[in-house]
């Protein structure tokens, strides 16, 4: 080709079009056959493009020295960033009149998360079915996971039409079948289409086998469909990766634009703070650009000096995304331990990461029929839908209107691993109705006319291992020494407040929760609260932590082995949990996470309980919580 030529037609490619097609089904659909007949037919895998992919896998890749084709697509980021392995191959091919990335993930009932990671980042699903079983509870699933993922277009491909006599009769069943079904998904165009991917009909030409089918091939189809993923329509929006700030004439904030676009001069606004200023430049790797589109990384300088960081969402001022700490969403389970509702983890959507966590788990949803089941958790690749709760206001927009702004991924906070995934259905207003009520009298002036520095004691440990006994001779010895307490005991509390809580480990965070919250209310009023409860979670005792002051916080581990605490047993539980009786039985049959840096190390194996009091007593004195 000539060098003119050339250019031209390397501008070609660079002006068709992306279609991002999902592929769901199993190996015996005809999957593979199916994916391996679109690519090897069309021969068209570009060498310079190949070429760049190849440089991008270096650079980022995961899979050493081979392509990732998973770089192809973007908004893989998150997951990227995680280091989490989510089992999908991304295949790339073109054809004369557009570019395609297939996702190809495993199909059965275990790879649910697989399938939502290749779904979140597609424009269209093929759901495979073999003609001779028709519509199948995977189907169903694959479809619901589909449109939960925000896929609006579906191509139900009738494969294997050859084994039933290409019959026209069996493919209208199954079509009116999928239908009727998918009548309650939000999908905007299912087309049907009867194949053999085996022998090539009506996959890249129309096929002389069904003359009673007069709709275009699958590639054909897929070349021409409108999927109008225009992000660049799209509101502008832009997470800010980072502020660089090489020097102190230079200010700018750089990230992707995930979706509309802008030009220099424009106004945009700080989701957060709602401070609005204007477009200085657009600085890019090659130079200044005067517009900048959705999928480009670009580093804004604004006309203002405003308080930007990193996190926050820069946005149309006319069209700007929720703000709020708290919303409803559907949530992807991903993890082998279960979600559990009250507990405290990060969740990251964009560039922001913040503590969070659901408040309200409102129900489940059986992805084989849709139906909602009541459910106190997740397990893993479930999907449930409920209330969260962040510990600041987060900017986003629903899921349905934007998949960037609308999704997150949710981390454990003690391994760091992602756990689930969620799409934002919409922002909760009730919680930015409700403000603070300023109060004149303050935890300070409550404190000071007790003479004392409120603070809360935290006894955790075995059941039997002496964590009442304890507390309670140390309350004794602050009262003497006129300190206003409070105790609250597991055994107590579980009486009134928490009784309707039992021993699972969802209703064991419920309960720690609340006697946190509750203790933190006691500190405020001024009092030094002894807690003393199981609490058998690492995590829900930081949560309680990280509720109070740094310096108000002291943690008792009331230490004995379990076999002390089994020969003890003042009420006769270990008995019977061990004969059965009882079940999450601490020690026996649910697990007791020790601390790692408790203030107070009491091993009550060998300390008596008063000597065990006393050196409580004297660590308090220490810390000046009693002068
Ligand atoms: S926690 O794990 O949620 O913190 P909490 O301290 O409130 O437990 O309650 C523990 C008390 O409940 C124990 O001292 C024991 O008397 C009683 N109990 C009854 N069933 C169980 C059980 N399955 N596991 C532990 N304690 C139980």
């Amino acid at each position: 080709m000539r060098p003119a030529a050339l250019k031209g037609f390397l501008a070609a490619q660079e002006r068709k079009t992306l279609l991002r097609v999902l592929t769901c089904g199993s190996v015996d659909d005809g999957k593979s056959t199916l994916i391996g007949r679109l690519l090897y037919d069309t021969k068209l895998i570009f060498e310079d493009q190949l070429k760049a992919l190849e440089k991008d896998s270096r650079k980022h890749g995961t899979t050493g020295d081979d392509i990732d084709f998973a770089l192809l697509v973007d908004g893989l980021e998150a997951e990227r960033e995680q280091g989490i392995t989510i089992d999908v191959a991304y295949r790339f091919f073109t054809t004369d009149k557009r570019k395609f990335i297939v996702a190809d993930t495993p199909g059965h009932e275990q790879y649910t998360r697989n399938m939502a990671t290749g779904a979140s980042n597609s424009d269209l699903a093929i759901l495979l079915i073999d003609a001779r079983k028709g519509v199948l509870t995977q189907t169903r699933r694959h479809a619901y996971i589909c449109s939960l993922l925000g896929i609006k277009h579906v191509v139900l491909a009738v494969n294997k039409i050859d084994l039933v006599d290409f019959s026209k009769g069996i493919f209208q069943t199954i079509d009116r079948e999928f239908r009727e079904f998918a009548t309650r998904l939000a999908f905007e165009s299912i087309v049907s289409l009867p194949i053999s991917a085996r022998y090539g009909d009506n996959v890249i030409v129309a096929s002389t086998n069904t003359p009673w089918y007069l709709g275009q091939s699958l590639l054909s189809y897929l070349e021409t469909v409108d999927v109008d993923t225009e992000l660049a329509g799209k509101a502008f929006r832009m997470p800010v990766q980072w502020v660089n700030r090489p020097n102190l004439d230079f200010r700018g904030f750089s990230g992707t634009i995930v979706s509309g676009s802008i030009r220099q001069g424009d106004s945009v606004v700080v989701a957060k703070s709602g401070r609005v200023s204007k477009i200085a430049r657009i600085v890019a790797s090659d130079g200044d650009l005067a517009t900048a589109n959705a999928g480009e990384a670009v580093t804004l300088t604004l006309a203002d000096e405003i308080d930007i960081s990193r996190g926050d969402v820069l946005a149309a001022p006319n069209a700007r995304p929720e703000m709020s700490d708290q919303f409803a969403a559907h949530l992807l389970w991903m993890a082998e331990e279960e979600l559990l509702p009250g507990r405290q983890y990060l969740i990251k959507i964009g560039t922001k990461t913040v503590p969070a966590s659901i408040t309200e788990l409102k129900h489940k949803i059986d992805v084989n029929n849709l139906d909602h089941l009541a459910a106190k958790t997740l397990q893993l690749n479930e999907v449930g839908f409920g209330n969260f709760s962040t510990a600041e206001p987060i900017a986003f927009d629903p899921y349905t209107v934007n998949r960037d702004t609308g999704a997150f991924i949710v981390i454990d906070r003690f391994t760091n691993g992602t756990v689930g995934a969620g799409m934002i259905e919409f922002g909760l207003r009730r919680a930015t109705n409700v403000h603070w009520q300023a109060l004149d009298v303050n935890k300070e002036a409550r404190a000071r006319i007790k003479g004392q520095s409120p603070a809360i004691l935290w006894f955790t440990g075995l059941s039997g291992s002496g964590k009442s006994t304890i507390a309670n001779i140390v309350e004794k010895k602050l009262l003497a020494f006129g300190r206003h307490t409070y105790m609250l005991d597991g055994d107590n509390v579980r009486h009134g407040l928490n009784r309707d809580l039992g021993f699972t480990d969802a209703d064991r965070v419920e309960n720690i929760r609340r006697v946190a919250e509750a203790a933190k209310l006691f500190v405020d009023a001024g009092l030094i609260v002894l807690v003393s409860f199981i609490s058998p979670f690492r995590s829900e005792r930081r949560t309680a932590r990280e509720l109070v002051g740094k310096s108000e916080f002291l943690e008792v581990f009331v230490d004995a082995p379990l076999e002390v605490c089994m020969a003890r047993d003042p009420k006769g539980l270990y008995k019977r949990a061990q004969a059965g009786e009882i079940k999450h039985f601490t020690g026996i049959d649910s697990p007791y996470e020790a601390p790692e840096n408790a203030e107070i190390h009491l091993k009550t194996a060998t300390l008596s309980a008063e000597d065990a009091a006393d050196l409580v007593v004297e660590q308090i004195r220490k810390t000046g919580i009693v002068h």
